[in-house]
């Protein structure tokens, strides 16, 4: 949603903070800030905007002796970009950060006006930062002022805070939103995530829900909802500058397709012991799984999109009933909970909003609760009753490839599991699955990537349409939905997915001459059903490149373009399409010299709902 970072030690913070604002844009960078603590007191110096404008303002008017400051990266929610509503906000003897939404910031300014206080921004934030200062000044104390003020506030956040006679000092406090401590050699650090710090250090913690923490330039103190204070046990990221950056890449999009079967066989090969499907490690049994008689999968975008072909693979495979949700819609038509329901949320940043909310209702309700994420450590990841972690690495590019192909791979494998664990598959067939998931999938992925050129020659077919239909049946549908997200969030190009066997039902009024309709048929029993929908679509005008198998009986004569899949196994076809599709999108955004890896609108993590 937005970025935060702070940071307060021995060296420059000015640097550090606009270093760490490069990494963490992919939250949110339509405007940006800095406030910085010197002997005259903070400055603040912010604009609409991404990082490069602010250095500007920084480069033409430098803040020297700055050992103390926060930032922020924004991705508007309460008033438009702007200078005016971009943080840090400052009120009274207090200046704040912000990554999350104030739910009653009418209420609380309303009530802040009524003791006289004006306003300068339409933020929210800009109320929280006078909240904040209100308690401040009847206290004295910014950790008795920082309990009282969030105690009014009902929502999410994650703050950074200065108060004017603290010099040195950064408070910071978390309820929804997420937020990094860091301990590095020349002072103490925090973040919205880890990447963001990686070029400092590499000790961090993850502050719990509602937990303070205190920093100074040779501290950090934790404080929770008791007095008690406590050092912070710091861990050791695993994750590297390089890892966070593009290596070579055109875009971190391209990067995180290409880490696709390393991601891939990271995220299976923990949950396979002996040949066998084995989550063990995760904390889930056979026993488990034999209680498992129905699963409702919930999450956000592409993660619900991995969701609906996870779903498939868990009918077909396991024979448990599946259905997937769309997170924000759970909680107002909660599906019935029969005896044996299991509730799997997918998240590939671990804080989206709609998801946590859905988490936290199905626990409520009193679901058991599984969750697929790729951050670790996240409040999604948390907050559920176990975790499968998908170890795909950071992902960067706000368009997710590896993190939903790594959902999509570990769901799979779910299915297997389940499938042995009830006896409905052998050990043999057990083995075999398994390993096409492991060894497959990846190669399936690798194949498809060394035909990128193919694919980008095909992206100009795409990249001057203002239309484009995906179409599939059973599993390819499913697969079709990601395709169709993918292509229109990097390209903007209107792209829709549709059941092969719908289209006719009146949506095909829409195809013209040269409407491209890009058929998925993976699926061998279902070809010739969807390849005579591609010939009623084809013989309306429309441009079809169709995916299929290699085995698919002439394709040639009823598409326009072919995109031969591997025959091995359903992972060796499916993993190859998804990377198609993925490229597809690339290859098109690319060809429109569009932001693929930031691209309009959008940000990585939603912590909004
Ligand atoms: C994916 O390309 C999109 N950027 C978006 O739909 C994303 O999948 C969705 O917001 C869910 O995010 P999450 O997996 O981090 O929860």
């Amino acid at each position: 949603m937005c970025g935060i970072i702070g940071y307060t030690g021995s060296a420059n913070a000015v640097p550090k903070i606009t270093k760490g604002l490069e990494v963490l844009e992919y939250r949110g960078y339509d405007s940006v800030g800095i406030a910085a603590r010197t002997s005259d007191g903070v400055t603040t110096v912010k604009c609409r905007g991404r990082i490069g404008s602010l250095e500007e303002k920084l480069e033409r008017n430098p803040i020297e002796n700055c050992t103390c400051a926060i930032g922020h990266t924004r991705w508007a929610t309460h008033g438009g970009p702007s200078d005016v509503n971009a943080h840090p906000h400052r009120a009274g003897r207090v200046v704040l950060v912000h990554n999350g939404i104030i739910e009653n910031y009418k209420v609380l300014k309303e009530e802040m006006m009524k003791k006289e206080v004006t306003f300068l921004s339409e933020t929210d934030t800009e109320v929280a930062a006078a909240v904040l200062n209100d308690c401040y000044a009847e206290t004295g104390d910014p950790m008795t002022a920082i309990r009282q003020a969030t105690a009014k506030m009902k929502g999410s956040y994650a703050f950074g805070i200065l108060f004017d006679e603290f010099p040195g000092e950064v408070w910071a406090v978390r309820t929804g939103s997420p937020l990094i401590l860091a301990k590095g050699q020349d002072g103490y650090y925090l973040a919205s995530d880890m990447t963001a710090l990686l070029p400092f250090t590499k000790e961090y913690y993850c502050l719990e829900e509602g937990q303070l923490a205190h920093l100074t330039p040779t501290s950090a103190v934790l404080y929770g909802s008791d007095e008690n204070p406590k050092v912070p046990d710091w861990s050791i990221t695993a994750m590297t500058p390089e890892s966070a950056q593009k290596g070579g890449f055109k875009h971190f999009m391209l990067k995180e397709i290409f880490e696709q079967p390393e991601a891939i066989m990271k995220s299976v090969s923990p949950r396979i012991v002996d040949g066998l499907p084995n989550f063990s490690a995760d904390g889930i049994t056979a026993d488990f799984w034999r209680q498992v008689k129905n699963i409702q999968i919930v999450a956000c975008g592409s993660a619900m999109h991995a969701g609906l072909v996870g779903g498939r693979l868990l009918e077909e495979i396991a024979g448990v009933p599946t259905s997937s949700y769309i997170a924000s819609e759970f909680r107002y038509h909660p599906p019935l909970a029969v005896d044996g329901t299991l509730v799997v949320v997918i998240s590939q940043s671990g804080e989206t909003a709609d998801t946590l909310a859905a988490l936290r209702y199905a626990k409520e309700s009193g679901l058991p609760t599984v969750s697929i994420v790729n951050a670790v450590g996240t409040t999604i990841a948390r907050e559920a009753d176990r975790c499968v972690y998908t170890y795909a690495g950071p992902e960067i590019a706000v368009a997710t490839t590896k993190g939903y192909c790594t959902q999509v791979s570990v769901l799979y494998m779910m299915a297997a599991a389940i499938a042995h664990a009830t006896g409905r598959i052998d050990d043999t067939e057990a083995r075999d699955l398994a390993r096409s998931i492991a060894e497959d999938a990846p190669k399936a992925v690798l194949d498809m990537l060394e035909r990128s050129e193919e694919l980008r020659q095909m992206s100009a077919r795409l990249a001057a349409r203002e239309h484009i239909f995906y179409i599939g049946r059973g599993l390819d549908y499913a697969m079709s939905q990601e395709g169709a997200l993918k292509l229109k969030e990097i390209s903007y190009i209107h792209c829709e997915a549709y059941a092969a066997g719908e289209l006719k039902h009146g949506t095909i009024s829409l195809i013209e001459e040269g409407t491209p309709v890009i058929a998925i048929t993976t699926e061998a029993a279902l070809y010739d059903k969807t390849e005579s929908n591609v010939r009623e679509v084809r013989s309306r005008g429309a441009y079809v490149i169709m995916l299929c198998r290699e085995d698919a009986p002439n394709p040639e004569t009823s598409a326009d373009e072919v995109i031969y899949l591997p025959t091995k196994s359903t992972a060796a076809s499916l993993f190859a399409a998804m990377t198609a599709v993925q490229m597809l999108a690339y290859e098109t955004a690319d060809r429109l010299d569009l932001d693929v890896d930031r691209p309009r609108n959008l940000a990585k993590s939603v912590t909004v709902e």
